[in-house]
């Protein structure tokens, strides 16, 4: 399985094997991280599963919809780097992405 590899908010470094066509917040939230909320469940509509990407994984991403780019708008911390990771499916093209989960607003 392709691997995902998460920075808490403490710094901590977490490896997860991540299964082919969940989201990148489903898959965080089966590897037992619990501090991203995703209270919405991955409709768009909450940015509490707000993460960094590592820069060098931006260009391989799907791009980013009118719906994320606005609600991202309204999360703290926005930065390039930032993404909701209820929107981006996980599989094996983005094995070894790096991502770190956003201060909470
Ligand atoms: S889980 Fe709510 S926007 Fe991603």
């Amino acid at each position: 399985m392709p691997t995902l590899i998460v920075t808490t908010r403490e710094g901590e470094e977490r490896e997860l094997a991540g299964e082919t066509g969940l989201s990148v917040m489903e898959v965080i939230r089966d590897g037992g991280i619990d501090e991203l909320l995703a209270l919405c469940g991955g409709c768009c509509s909450c940015a509490t599963c707000h993460v960094h990407v590592d820069p060098a994984f931006l260009d391989k991403l799907p791009k980013m919809g009118p719906d994320e780019d606005d609600l991202l708008d309204s999360a703290g911390e926005r930065d390039a780097t930032s993404r909701l990771s209820c929107q981006i499916q996980f599989g094996p093209a983005l094995d070894g992405l790096r991502v770190r989960i956003a201060a909470e607003d």
